[in-house]
């Protein structure tokens, strides 16, 4: 929490996992396999032959045929498990529903309204193999793009697995963008099928999808077929010739279905991700590397155990769903808690009294809900029995040493470690993140994940400790993005700072023993409830606004929400705004991009500080917004344009 800086510099306690808990997790077993005495030992061994880890892990999976060579490492570019056959629904499905674990319970569904559905892994291979069969029927073939954009409802992850069965191309939309993003998406992805629902509630209010999908389906050319998922019960318009009822196609579709054999850098999904630029970045993910990287991950992070019952309280719209909803857990044999709704509806015990109700022994969140409980105290989950609870994790965001030490007390009894995840969309998964066996600090991602070369460099690529710097990532990982689609020179561009190095867009800090202090973005992309948002994108929202002329959007220190998002707009002379200028812009952003883009300050201003070139000076208005000192403005045009937004309030 940028607010927080401070506390994280000083912090300096130390919390080791008990030596029983060390002693029974899985990472600890697969080291005492190996003799490997300590977890340096294994950073080290990792880091020096990762061909090694990485082959001894990759082997737990099923593969159609056996690789000939773990990776070729071309910075940039990375091919892993070369000349193997591979698909990840054989993974996460067909190998668990031919097996011992076909009756274990894969996930366990609840609503907003508390209704609960769960599938076992047979189940689950029915759902998918019967849609598989209905995107088949439609011409969908290997390679072909699907758009979801669907609730958290079970038939989100069924048209996931059911697209990489065939080995189609999925492209998700988070539920909460508004269907404008949709159609961006589409069009980018160029795809023929498209899956909606009537719509879904949230808070008891609902909310349609159809209706808005059938306004965005006129500029979607490629658009043929739109499936929709009956859900909310909330009336709608079918079109005839193009809308096809999800449950009417399943009855009428047949079990059997081959699962397709794919090279293992075959794209398995597109997810789309704000970068600096107005225009999202559709990151692109593959079968094998991404698949053997969550799974390992989930595995030696979060430790997954038959016994065990996993929550990740995340939306399957954003990464953290993709890999450690639906395909790590899957890939694990796990057992799932999946839930719809807002954490805190209808109260604030929602979440606790979910965790009792599942015994919920894993649990996986952000850090603004950890502050948003802990704003709401204790009585809630002090209601509720959560002993079942035996480790926590924290993704999406720094996690301030005051939340980190109320999630570990008041929620782990001071017995669960919690495990400070970092990794991005770009990823796929954790590169940077404590194991059971570590010894933890609160605010501290710890340590990169065995094989993972992470340093913190200055603007000269020399490595540095104790202050901020570029956090990069010099080496390659299986679940690492392959491409951007449509955009392979954006791709390049994350290297191009530094040879052979990703840089990843934060800064951080290492510290004497090693450990890594993430500490924000330093691009222009904000981080509001741990979710990444870019200015320039809420900018163009705004300024697509016949009334207005210019817009600047920085973040605004939150203590909730890390940051919010905070704009400055410059209005068209003569234009008149029919009501209060603030409600009207924001409700043109929510409509454009979604809720959560949109705007907690609206301004007014004559003109925004420029540079001579007719730069929008961001850094001057976020230091007016940070309460900091603007610093050097001789480079600017128009200081006057400074003094006005000092005047603001
Ligand atoms: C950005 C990536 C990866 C899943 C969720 C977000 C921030 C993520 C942490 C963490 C500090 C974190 C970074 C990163 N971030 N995890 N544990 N500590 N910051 O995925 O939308 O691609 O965002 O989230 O700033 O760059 P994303």
């Amino acid at each position: 929490m940028p607010g927080d800086l401070d506390s994280l510099l000083k912090e300096k306690r130390i919390f080791k996992p008990s030596l029983e808990f060390v002693k029974d997790s899985n990472i600890y077993k697969w080291m005492e396999k190996r003799n490997i005495k300590d977890y340096d030992e294994l950073l080290e061994l990792a880091e020096k032959d990762p061909e090694w880890f990485w082959d001894e892990l990759a082997h737990e999976l099923e593969w159609f045929e056996p690789y000939t060579k773990t990776f070729n490492w071309n910075p940039p570019h990375a091919e892993w498990f070369v000349n193997g056959k591979f698909n990840i629904v054989q993974n996460a499905i067909d190998r668990h529903a031919h097996g011992e674990q076909k009756d274990k319970t894969a996930f366990i569904w609840e609503g907003e309204s508390g209704e609960v559905r769960s599938l076992t892994y047979k189940q689950l291979q029915m759902q998918v193999n019967k849609f598989a069969n209905v995107l088949r029927d439609l011409g969908v073939k290997k390679g072909d793009t699907v758009s979801i954009y669907l609730p958290m409802i079970l038939e989100l992850p069924i048209a996931m697995l059911a697209c990489a069965k065939i080995g189609a191309i999925h492209s998700v939309v988070f539920s909460g963008f508004w269907a404008k993003a949709f159609q961006e998406r589409i069009n980018d992805a160029d795809s023929k099928v498209a899956i909606t629902a009537d719509g879904f509630t949230r808070r008891g209010k609902q909310i349609c999808l159809k209706e808005n999908v059938d306004v965005i389906l006129e500029n979607t050319p490629s658009i043929q077929k739109l499936i929709v998922v009956e859900h909310a019960k909330i009336p709608i318009e079918m079109d005839s010739n193009r809308d096809i009822w999800w449950h009417e196609a399943m009855e009428k579709a047949v079990f059997e279905c081959t699962t397709e054999e794919m090279d293992p850098e075959d794209p398995l999904f597109i997810l789309y991700t704000s970068g600096t630029t107005g225009k999202p970045k559709g990151v692109v993910h593959v079968h094998g590397g991404y698949g053997v990287g969550v799974y390992t991950t989930l595995k030696f992070v979060f430790d997954i155990k038959p016994d065990d019952i996993w929550w990740c309280a995340a939306d399957i719209g954003w990464i953290t769903g993709h890999s450690y909803i639906v395909y790590a857990p899957l890939m694990m044999g796990a057992t799932s808690v999946i839930y719809e709704g807002t954490p805190d509806y209808p109260d604030p015990g929602r979440v606790w009294s979910m965790i009792e109700k599942y015994n919920v022994s894993v649990f996986y969140t952000a850090p603004t809900t950890v502050r948003m409980f802990m704003k709401f105290g204790e009585k809630w989950p002090e209601k509720y029995d959560i002993s079942s609870l035996r480790l926590l994790g924290s993704v999406g965001e720094p996690i301030n040493p005051e939340a980190w030490i109320w999630y570990h007390e008041v929620i782990g009894k001071s017995r669960c470690p919690i495990m400070d995840t970092w990794w991005q969309t770009e990823t796929g998964m954790h590169l940077i993140t404590p194991l059971p066996i570590s010894d933890l600090k609160p605010g501290s991602a710890v340590k990169p994940f065995p094989t993972i070369v992470a340093d913190v460099i200055d603007d000269d690529g020399n490595s540095i400790k104790g202050g901020g710097g570029h956090l990069v990532i010099k080496s390659t990982w299986p679940a690492m993005f392959r491409t951007l689609y449509n955009d392979p020179n954006r791709y390049e561009a994350y290297w191009s700072s530094f040879k052979n190095t990703y840089l990843s867009g934060d800064v951080a800090r290492k510290d004497d023993d090693g450990y890594f202090w993430i500490q924000g973005r330093e691009d222009d992309v904000l981080n509001v409830a741990g979710h990444r948002i870019s200015t320039a994108e809420v900018e163009s929202a705004l300024v697509s606004h016949p009334g207005v002329a210019e817009a600047a959007v920085v973040g605004k220190p939150d203590e909730i929400k890390g940051e919010e998002i905070s704009a400055f707009v410059v209005i068209k002379e003569n234009y008149h705004f029919e009501t209060s200028y603030e409600t009207v812009l924001r409700h043109h952003v929510r409509t454009e991009i979604g809720p959560i883009a949109t705007p907690k300050y609206i301004k007014l201003v004559g003109d925004l500080p420029k540079t001579r070139s007719g730069k929008i000076m961001r850094r001057v208005i976020k230091a007016r917004v940070k309460g900091e000192t603007v610093g050097d403005t001789s480079t600017l045009a128009n200081p006057e344009a400074v003094k006005e937004i000092e005047k603001l309030d």
